[in-house]
């Protein structure tokens, strides 16, 4: 049986890391058939659109895209074309994990092993309520908190606490002092939290969040919030276990999903064949597990651990002198 998924090739690393992710894909045989979609700056040359019609339509088909990086200017006139499709099929749920690796750079060594569940479609991460006033001196953002929103992704961090069997989940806010949106986003928060008498659950203001994270990592397992702070601290725990390169991330809603790795397109060393595709493989990683895939999802990440382990042509990030390719071959060889 196959099952096709559409490639988005992404700018920057984006194209140097999909190679590399495909050719682990490939000698896995999970039976992926690719289905290459552009998006971005790409596209924008290519098509004359940052996210054309064609693109939306083969996500659509497929339901299923792995995704690399795509570059979003600065400041004025662009809105993110990750959020935009985010928005678009409406991707509810943010799952992040991060998970100790052997020999990483990183100061913990061991002992990471958590999911960041985050909001991805409100907060203060709309295209609207953005302005800047005539004379320039001041700039105003909406934030905007439902219900609905966030019901259904503390419900998302709770249901995937039972589905892996983890224990405990954190509701991360800032209700102390943004009542309105954060507010609503703890009280319904703790609503459903009554609704999982079997999962443990506490709350933490994310200041403090980020302090414990930083000293005391091991006393979380899933951390639900709100789209900004999720964000934020997700970078936070990829640098927890090593950095972005070894962060994936699956954006997930009920007709669509999309995975990819948490950074993004690194323009500092694009096109230099050093990025580390494991960020994107462990993306692929989550989407075969998605795919009804759990073996082939457990025979990738293995394969990833063992080659860390062996310290075999990782890439400069890890502390090594490999390449994009020749890391992501000495992959393919234990799977
Ligand atoms: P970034 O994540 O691209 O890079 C941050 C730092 O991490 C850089 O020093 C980079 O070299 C390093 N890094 C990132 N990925 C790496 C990898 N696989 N291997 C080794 N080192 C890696 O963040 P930055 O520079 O803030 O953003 C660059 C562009 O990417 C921006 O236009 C931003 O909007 C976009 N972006 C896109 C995302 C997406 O497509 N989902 C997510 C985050 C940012
Ligand atoms: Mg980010």
């Amino acid at each position: 049986m196959t099952q096709t998924i559409t490639v988005i090739r992404g700018d920057g690393i984006g194209p140097e890391i999909m190679d590399a992710t495909l050719y682990v894909l490939d000698a896995l045989k999970a039976g992926l058939v690719y289905e290459e979609a552009d998006a971005g700056l790409v596209a924008l040359e290519k098509h004359g659109d940052l996210l054309p019609a064609q693109t939306l339509a083969s996500i659509k088909k497929n339901k299923v895209a792995l995704k690399s990086p795509l570059t979003t200017p600065v400041g004025e006139g662009f809105t993110s074309i990750n959020v935009t499709m985010r928005r678009h099929f409406d991707l509810y749920a943010n799952v992040r994990p991060a998970i100790s690796f052997p020999n990483t750079k990183s100061r913990f060594g061991t002992g990471v092993d958590l999911i960041t569940v985050r909001e991805n479609t409100e907060g203060a991460y709309l295209s609207e309520g953005q302005e800047v006033s005539a004379d320039g001196e001041t700039a105003i953002s909406m934030t905007r908190v439902t219900r609905k929103g966030s019901e259904r992704i503390v419900r998302y961090a709770f249901d995937l606490a039972r589905a892996t069997g983890r224990k405990k989940v954190t509701l991360v806010h800032k209700a102390n002092i943004i009542k309105s949106t954060s507010g609503l986003f703890l009280k319904v928060g703790r609503e459903v939290a009554a609704q999982y008498p079997d999962i443990e659950c506490n709350e933490m203001i994310v200041d403090n969040a980020c302090m414990q994270l930083v000293m005391r990592p091991e006393q979380f397992d899933i951390i639900v919030t709100t789209n900004l702070f999720g964000d934020i601290l997700s970078d936070l725990c990829a640098g927890l276990v090593g950095g972005l390169g070894l962060a994936p991330g699956a954006n997930i809603g009920t007709e669509a999903a999309i995975f990819e790795a948490v950074h993004g397109s690194a323009p500092d060393i694009a096109g230099q064949g050093k990025a580390n595709p494991c960020a994107l493989l462990l993306a692929a990683a989550q989407m075969l597990d998605h795919l009804g895939q759990p073996d082939n999802a457990t025979r990738l990440r293995k394969a990833i651990v063992a080659t860390l382990e062996a310290r075999d042509s990782v890439t400069p990030d890890l502390g090594g002198t490999g390449n994009t390719m020749g890391f992501a071959k000495a992959i393919a060889s234990r799977v």
